[in-house]
């Protein structure tokens, strides 16, 4: 499974990337806006220099032309750069034609199997379920997870399944579990995969009794 932060912050993504077990990045405006930088392109330049994989950067037009016109100068900043679009009908319109174009895509704010299924079609080169905010209203986003990919395995579609809206590590873990092609997470969840309170005390154990042991004394 190939491990994206859902943020633009970069000093996130540079730890992320010091660590060596990041393949990319998902950004949405609510992130860039958090982040605020003066110059959004170059922001995003700054990301794709950090990650040696796709950056995620969504289009903010809901047209299919202002669409097109926002993705063909987002993909020219940088060859890392996937174009996010809403699974919306211009938005469907627009995967298609970027795909012709030989533009990635990222289908995002994908609730339903049907949805993916179309964005499937459409050829988009990922596909976002929005785990978290499924589960916000009562509804499993795994079991989003879980159709899609049997539905994307019946048909040999070559759109990767890229779980999105997560929110703790279980998010990650059962994705993988099924199999999902990737994960996008935030910082957070990112290093929750890491920790687990066994391996502190186990760690800290073995410390102290390193600490303690008899040194021999010379001959
Ligand atoms: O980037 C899209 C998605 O991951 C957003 O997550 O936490 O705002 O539902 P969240």
């Amino acid at each position: 499974m190939k491990f994206f932060l859902d943020t633009a912050n970069l000093e996130e993504i540079r730890q992320a990337a010091s660590w060596g077990i990041l393949d990319g990045v998902t950004t949405n405006p609510t992130l860039l806006a958090r982040e605020n930088p003066l110059d959004v392109q170059e922001h995003l330049y700054r990301i794709c220099e950090i990650v040696q994989g796709p950056v995620s950067a969504e289009v903010v037009a809901t047209d299919y032309e202002g669409m097109l016109e926002e993705a063909r100068a987002l993909a020219s900043l940088h060859p890392h750069i996937v174009v996010k679009v809403p699974m919306i009908r211009d938005g469907v319109r627009a995967i298609r034609t970027l795909a012709q174009e030989g533009i990635s895509t990222n289908c995002t704010l994908v609730f339903s199997p049907a949805q993916a299924l179309v964005a499937a079609k459409a050829g988009a080169s990922y596909v976002s379920p929005f785990v978290g905010r499924l589960d916000d209203v009562g509804t499993s986003g795994l079991e989003l997870v879980r159709q899609i990919l049997t539905i994307y395995s019946h048909y040999g579609f070559e759109t990767r399944v890229l779980v999105a809206s997560v929110r703790h590590p279980m998010h990650v873990v059962e994705a993988a579990l099924m199999g999902a092609d990737v994960c996008t997470m935030p910082f957070k969840v990112l290093e929750q995969l890491i920790q687990h309170p066994l391996t502190d005390v186990g760690l800290e154990r073995f410390l102290a009794d390193w600490q303690k042991r008899q040194v021999s004394s010379a001959p």
